[in-house]
C-alpha cells in the first residue's frame, strides 16, 4: 500500500547555475514539491559540484524543502555544515558509510531528516536494518555523477523490495528515486513502489515558462500509475 504524498523534486544540477536564485524562484513557483541538490567531491563520484555556501544560496531562494544528496566521500566530516546551510534532508550513500546507523544519529540529533542512499550495484538489503529508523530512501537508477543518463530498470525490482519492507515496518518512509526519471519512466517507478521523484533533464531541459507544465506532466503520469 503506496498512500505517501507524491514528490517531484527537481534536481538542480540540470539548472543554469548562472542564474540559480531565479531559477529556483521559478522552479519553486511553477510546482516543485523539494528542491534537490546534487553535492559531488570528484572522489566518491567523478564530477565535482556545490558545497554548503552554494546550498545556503539555494536556502535564501525558496522556502521548499531542500533535499540534499551527498555524494561524497566521509560525509560525517561535513553533515553539519550542510544542515548549517539549510539542508531539510540529507542523503548518505551507503557505499560512503560504514557506520551507517551512527551517521542516521548524527543527521537527527542536527536537526533533520535523514536519508540512505543504494547505488544500482548495491542491494536493497544494505539499507533493511535502517528502514525503520530512517524517514527516506534513495534508489538510484543511474550511476550518480551526471545527468541525463538512461534509466537502469533493475532498479525497478529495488523499489518493490524496499517497498514490501516499508509497508510492514514504517508505512511513513518517503521512498525516492533519482536518474532518468521522464515520462515513460516515473510511472513504473511509481508503480513499483517509490512517491517521491527526483528530475533534472526531464524539468531543466524545458524553457522557464514551461516549468509547471513538466512538472504536471511527470505528476499525472506518477498519479495515473498508482491508480492502476
Ligand atoms: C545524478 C544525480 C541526479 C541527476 C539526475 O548523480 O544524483 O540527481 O541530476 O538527472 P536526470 O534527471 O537528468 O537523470
Ligand atoms: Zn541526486
Amino acid at each position: 500500500m503506496n498512500d505517501m504524498p507524491i514528490r517531484i523534486a527537481p534536481s538542480i544540477l540540470a539548472c543554469d547555475f548562472g542564474a540559480l536564485a531565479r531559477e529556483i524562484a521559478d522552479i519553486s513557483a511553477a510546482g516543485a514539491d523539494w528542491i534537490h541538490v546534487d553535492v559531488m567531491d570528484g572522489h566518491f563520484v567523478p564530477n565535482l559540484t556545490i558545497g554548503p555556501p552554494v546550498v545556503a544560496a539555494v536556502r535564501a531562494a525558496t522556502e521548499k524543502p531542500l533535499d540534499v544528496h551527498l555524494m561524497i566521500e566521509e560525509p560525517e566530516r561535513s553533515i553539519a555544515d550542510y544542515v548549517k546551510a539549510g539542508a531539510d534532508r540529507v542523503g548518505v550513500h551507503v557505499e560512503t558509510c560504514p557506520h551507517l546507523h551512527g551517521t542516521i544519529g548524527q543527521i537527527h540529533n542536527l536537526g533533520a531528516k535523514a536519508c540512505v542512499v543504494l547505488n544500482p550495484g548495491t542491494p536493497a538489503v544494505a539499507i533493511e536494518s535502517v528502514i525503520a529508523e530512517v524517514e527516506q530512501v534513495l534508489v538510484m537508477s543511474v550511476n550518480p555523477g551526471f545527468g541525463g543518463q538512461s534509466f537502469i530498470e533493475s532498479s525497478l525490482d529495488k523499489l518493490r523490495q524496499i517497498r514490501a519492507w516499508a509497508d510492514e515496518r514504517n508505512p511513513a518512509l518517503e521512498i525516492e528515486i533519482d536518474g532518468g526519471i521522464a515520462k515513460g519512466t516515473i510511472g513504473r517507478a511509481a508503480a513499483a513502489g517509490a512517491n517521491a521523484f527526483v528530475a533534472g533533464t526531464a524539468i531543466f531541459k524545458a524553457e522557464p515558462e514551461d516549468y509547471p507544465q513538466a512538472i504536471a506532466a511527470l505528476r499525472e503520469e506518477a498519479e495515473a500509475a498508482r491508480r492502476g
